[in-house]
């Protein structure tokens, strides 16, 4: 069993959790995942690991509540254990020194951000880091971003705090900014339709792009196949051969219609999980 050790209130629909899990904390790197259940007939969630402590013996997860577990994650409290917390899962985040680098997170994906920035700066890249939110409620770790980051650029989609726009429209400033040419790689996480919008356009500039994949993910050992996606014609399972990817040659349109497959079952799991809590969260 693993014990909540903390749990924090990110904002109205996202949660952070530090989770004693000291055999996956001793080997993790930025960039890999874990996959938890919460009880014997519980749905298997994959998330990356936003943070750890190695002296501790601590992984911190950051979810953003959107179906029936993540509910019920949600609704856990420090003290509380979860039954399977299985990682380190996936390849690292490679990491050398590039030169600048800028690091994006789009919403909950600032979280798993946040360690390969870190990594990056560590080794002795520049990093410049671009979180942004819908709404200023919704952004998180602006702090510990900065702190891992040389420069960090802050934006909201409704200029609720600092700038409004999308971080796409920040990337292309600093592109502009700095010449395509003295950036050396560009790292993005977020929802998927900005990881295609940041490649779409790193890829007229001709900037090597990486993004990190969330796609539907059943064993994560890559026996179910169920994490398939296309990347450069080829066939690769997220949970083995990456999470991370050149995004330049993912299928986003095939990942896209794949990540929908469940939606309805979602739903109705979801709708479930409501009435018989009552209509609560
Ligand atoms: P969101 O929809 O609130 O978007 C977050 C930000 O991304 C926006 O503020 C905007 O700046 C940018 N963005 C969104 N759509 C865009 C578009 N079409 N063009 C340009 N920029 C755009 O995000 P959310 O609700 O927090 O969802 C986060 C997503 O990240 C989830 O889908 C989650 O599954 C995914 N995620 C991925 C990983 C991973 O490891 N790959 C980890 C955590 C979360
Ligand atoms: Fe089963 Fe990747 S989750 S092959």
């Amino acid at each position: 069993m693993f014990k909540i050790l903390e749990k924090d209130i990110l904002s109205p629909v996202i949660k952070q959790m530090e989770i004693e899990a000291p055999r996956v904390a001793k080997k993790c790197q930025a960039g890999q995942f874990v996959i938890l259940r919460l009880h014997e007939k519980g749905e298997r969630i994959p998330l990356t690991i936003a943070d750890f402590d190695r002296n501790k013996g601590t992984i911190t997860i950051v979810f953003q509540e959107v179906g029936k577990s993540t509910r019920e994650l949600g609704k856990m409290e420090a003290g509380d254990q979860i039954v399977d917390f299985v990682g380190p899962l996936g390849l690292p985040s490679h990491i050398e020194k590039f030169g600048n680098v800028i690091c994006i997170g789009g919403g909950v994906g600032i979280a798993p951000v946040f360690p390969i920035a870190r990594a990056l700066r560590d080794i002795g890249n520049n990093v410049t880091g671009i979180i942004g939110a819908r709404t200023k409620d919704l952004l998180f770790w602006e702090e510990k971003m900065r702190a891992a980051c040389d420069e960090l650029k802050v934006t909201t989609d409704d200029g609720s705090y600092v700038r409004k726009g999308f971080v796409t429209d920040v990337m292309k400033e600093i592109i502009e900014d700095k010449g395509k040419d003295n950036i050396a790689l560009i790292l993005a996480i977020g929802p998927q339709p900005m990881m295609r919008v940041v490649c779409n356009v790193t890829k007229e500039y001709g900037i090597k792009t990486i993004v990190s994949l969330n796609s539907l993910m059943v064993d994560g050992t890559g026996m179910c196949g169920c994490c398939r996606v296309t990347v450069g014609g080829q066939t690769k399972f997220v949970c083995v051969d990456g999470p991370e990817f050149d995004g330049h040659l993912v299928d986003f349109t095939e990942l896209a219609k794949r990540s929908a497959i469940y939606l309805e079952k979602e739903r109705e799991a979801l709708d479930y999980h409501k009435c018989t809590c009552g209509g609560a969260s």
